[in-house]
């Protein structure tokens, strides 16, 4: 995998360490158990997967639940938080199993990140982004779409989670405040520097994904969503 010198559109890599032992809990606290059911929803479409590149992975309770699922599953996983990574790291070796075997973690700001391509091999069948995609700009989200397509197997699959706002209703206002109190904190906690809800749909489908399935939580503040790469692109 290369990266290269910090990117970007002015903006730090924010720093999720200070979150990392206590982000689950806080999770718990204030979704309950509403963001697992939604990372986990699509979890028996990746059993087949044979190499999976996860972003932003977080405390690594995904990637967990991923191994098990799927004994023959090599993981590549891109986090910008050391402690991220090693709560994920001791996460999967206590499964008591030779599952952290098959774990590779790099610490890397993934605007700057570009996994490199095997010989003879056909690439990445999974990715995954939980939660992550709402860390970037839209243009962000495009130029990791467009570095992706090129090191993804043909007919590769994207997994996304992510917060929604429905488009109509009066869970409307709700989520719209939920998600810009949601911001705020991010901002003050980690220099997120984000303050609304990316479009990751356009990119993906400028850069020849489309979507293949979608279930929503909480009237549709919670998105679950199966993409998949089209042979070409549009
Ligand atoms: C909101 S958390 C989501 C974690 C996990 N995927 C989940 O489902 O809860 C965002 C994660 O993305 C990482 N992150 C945010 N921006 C990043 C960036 N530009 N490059 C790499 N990792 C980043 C953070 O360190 C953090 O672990």
């Amino acid at each position: 995998m290369r990266t290269r010198p910090a990117p970007n559109e002015n903006r730090p890599t924010p720093n999720f360490d200070r979150l990392a032992r206590l982000y689950r809990w806080l999770e718990y606290a204030s979704f309950g158990p509403m963001l697992e059911r939604c990372r986990f929803y699509f979890l028996p479409a990746c059993a087949t997967a044979r190499r999976a590149l996860i972003l932003g992975d977080g405390d690594g309770r995904f990637t967990q639940r991923l191994l098990q699922a799927n004994p023959f599953l090599e993981v590549d996983a891109v986090d910008a938080s050391a402690q991220m990574l090693q709560q994920l790291r001791q996460r999967v070796a206590s499964s008591g199993t030779d599952d952290a075997l098959r774990v590779h973690t790099l610490r890397a700001d993934i605007r700057a990140f570009t996994p490199e391509r095997r010989d003879n091999d056909p690439g990445y069948d999974l990715v995954v982004s939980h939660f992550f995609l709402d860390c970037l700009t839209p243009n962000e989200i495009d130029a990791l779409a467009d570095r992706l397509r090129e090191c993804l197997a043909p007919d590769a699959l994207w997994l996304i989670s992510d917060f929604a706002i429905p488009q109509r209703g009066w869970l409307r206002p709700v989520a719209q405040l939920v998600v810009r109190s949601l911001y705020f904190a991010f901002d003050c906690l980690t220099r997120l520097r984000i303050k609304k809800l990316p479009d990751y749909a356009g990119a993906l489908e400028q850069h020849g994904f489309f979507q293949v399935q979608q279930k929503t939580f909480l009237g549709g503040l919670l998105t679950t969503e199966l993409w998949q790469k089209q042979s070409s692109k549009p």
